[in-house]
């Protein structure tokens, strides 16, 4: 058995669920969401510590690191360990000689953003427009915004497959083989709609560069292979092959099923903190309630596999 597992079911806040070889993991959310103890990440993981960060990231589909200590350099380093890095096609906020990371900021330079300014404003799960999603996301907590001693800027995480494993037997047999269009170019028609884009057009190579993909509305989770809800606010925009309406109000329905607050997890960031999600087993949302007290956030993502169904 290995020893590193700790598959202990979220019961209540603040348990201690897991420890090992002087690692240990505390809950925080809802059956997500857990910070992991005992780790300092510097230039890698030894092969206990990846163990025991992978195992957690497999039960508890969010982990944070608190009180880390890294440079742009170790911080790709850690996602390496995790998976294959993604170089974001946003380029320009692209940290300098960490071409896997990009800056989420903002903070203007001489008037000009030095990060990506919106992202995170409607639920999603990253790269979900994409052929292959990305798998983790790893986020690493720089300048962290206050109001008066209270934290702003957090992010929110909500349980794909407590959503799903919510739903009545009857929802579960009418969407077990839907799939949806998932798309960029109508994701940032949403932002644009509400007055919220802060972001250049996509040229028409980006555009070219990223076309509508379809995936499964119930996704099998690559590595555990528990049911996840695969339809999100910000990307997906249609159920294939069903009329508009009908669409519309089961997509709707789908969404409210995902943001119920029994399956939310709010993370309340401090400065060092180093979070990595599961993309597959949890949708995210940023909360933008700091104006213009600077926040900044440097982030990698992960390749993951083509979603397969249930
Ligand atoms: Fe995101």
């Amino acid at each position: 058995m290995n020893q590193f597992i700790s598959t202990h079911p979220a019961k209540s806040n603040n348990t201690q669920t897991g420890r090992a070889d002087g690692f240990e993991t505390v809950l925080l959310g809802p059956g997500i969401g857990a910070q992991i103890k005992g780790i300092q990440v510097g230039d890698s993981l030894n092969v206990q510590e990846l163990a025991f960060v992978r195992q957690a990231l497999n039960d508890h589909s969010v982990i944070i690191l608190r009180d880390q200590d890294i440079t742009p350099f170790q911080q790709t380093n850690f996602a390496k360990q995790l998976g294959d890095l993604r170089v974001s096609f946003y380029n320009r906020y692209a940290v300098p000689d960490q071409p896997e990371l990009s800056v989420v900021s903002n903070i203007k330079k001489d008037g000009v953003a030095i990060g990506i300014e919106d992202a995170g404003m409607l639920w999603h799960t990253d790269a979900s427009y994409l052929k292959t999603p990305d798998m983790y996301t790893v986020l690493y907590g720089i300048e962290i915004p206050h109001r008066e001693g209270k934290v702003l800027g957090n992010t929110l995480f909500t349980s794909s497959w407590g959503a799903y494993d919510a739903l009545s037997n009857a929802m579960k047999a009418k969407i077990a083989h839907l799939r949806a269009k998932h798309s960029f170019i109508d994701h940032l028609a949403k932002k644009a709609k509400v007055g919220n884009l802060k972001r250049a057009p996509l040229t028409e190579k980006q555009k070219a560069e990223l076309p509508d993909v379809d995936h499964p509305i119930v996704r099998k989770h690559p590595f555990n292979g528990r049911p996840c809800l695969f339809v999100t606010e910000g990307h997906t925009s249609e159920v294939v092959g069903m009329p508009r309406q009908e669409s519309d109000e089961l997509l709707h329905q789908l969404w409210e099923q995902l943001i119920n607050p029994v399956f939310i997890y709010a993370h309340s960031w401090r400065k060092g903190d180093l979070i990595v999600w599961d993309n597959c087993a949890v949708h995210h949302l940023a909360v933008f309630d700091y104006g213009d007290i600077p926040r900044k956030l440097h982030r990698a993502g992960m390749i993951g596999p083509v979603p397969v169904g249930i």
